[in-house]
């Protein structure tokens, strides 16, 4: 039996992703919006291109939750994006509220499901989702990790015209502009990037994509990425629905490991068909460790923010 994936949100990054899922041929996708008939007509269209692409796997839309029952996966992308000017935390009150009812609805239908999050603002949306779930920390996670690195890749090969295949990369912390890039462990063909650049062109590089999100932003105008970021999200699935055990950097819960207790932050893992089977850890210097913190610190601010309009409201 093929497996089952929802996708929360039909905007650009949700049908994307479905879309992606769909191609890849072994999942049936169950596409999930409040907007009347536009998650039913753009499941009907991607299911249409099955024939052409040699797909079988089925794609529905709906505006309820019954038939995503029993899925294995859950992808949640509902919610606001940004406009130009907007930081990711200007999304936060907004948002909370959509991922606290999505979060309450998928987890009633599919109560065995692995959680994947990708709206914004990232690490505080996870984290809500955590809490409203009742799940285990392994089965609930965060996208961005991925897309970040994935920026850091593409500008990388640009500038030592190579291929992207051959750049590793690794970016940590939040999903914001105080992400951390691991210079350190980012390697072009094996050789560390500090062997092939200068500290200057280093610097700008990490700085393009820190902002990676927001360049994208101003140039759409109305709205933000969705073909990086659904490419990531289709990875971070496949590694789940193929029980790849792929190590990849994503957004989860840290009691303890880097030194932070009690708050979802991006670290390499081991992510499988369990969901994040291990959190990977390594030594930080002295300054990573410290930018680290400082990301840290911005997400429990949000935090805060979240728990004072929760008390406020209740
Ligand atoms: C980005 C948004 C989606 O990084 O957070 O493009």
């Amino acid at each position: 039996m093929r497996k089952k994936v929802t996708v929360v949100g039909a905007g650009n990054v949700g049908a994307t992703t479905a879309q992606r899922i769909h191609e890849l041929g072994y999942a049936d996708v169950v596409l999930v919006d409040v907007v009347e008939d536009l998650p039913q007509g753009k499941a009907l269209d991607m299911l249409e291109s099955g024939p052409v692409l040699g797909s079988d796997s089925q794609v529905i839309g709906t505006n309820g939750y019954e038939e995503t029952a029993n899925s294995d996966l859950a992808i949640i992308t509902a919610g606001i994006a940004r406009r130009p000017g907007m930081s990711r935390d200007d999304l936060l009150l907004t948002n909370m509220k959509i991922i606290g009812s999505v979060t309450q609805e998928v987890v009633k239908h599919s109560p065995n499901c692995i959680l994947m999050v990708v709206t914004n603002p990232l690490d505080a949306m996870v984290q809500h989702a955590f809490r409203v779930s009742g799940f285990p920390r392994h089965r609930v996670f965060g996208m961005a990790g991925v897309l970040d690195t994935s920026r850091f890749r593409t500008f990388i090969a640009q500038e030592l015209d190579v291929s992207v295949e051959d750049v590793q990369a690794y970016v940590l912390g939040s999903h914001g502009d105080d992400m951390v890039p691991l210079v350190r462990y980012t390697t072009v063909g094996g050789i560390p990037i500090t062997e092939l650049l200068s500290q200057d062109a280093i610097d700008r590089l990490v700085q393009r994509t820190r902002q990676g999100g927001g360049e994208i932003v101003a140039l759409l105008k109305a709205g933000s990425a969705y073909y990086a970021p659904s490419a990531a999200i289709t990875q971070m699935a496949e590694a789940v629905l193929l029980d790849k055990k792929r190590i990849l950097p994503c957004c989860v819960y840290l009691e303890g490991e880097y030194g932070i207790d009690g708050l979802y932050m991006g670290v390499p893992v081991k992510l499988g068909e369990k969901g994040i089977e291990e959190i990977i850890q390594i030594r930080l210097t002295e300054d990573e460790q410290t930018a680290l913190n400082k990301s840290a610190q911005n997400v429990r601010e949000l935090l805060e923010v979240m728990q004072n309009s929760a008390q406020s409201a209740g």
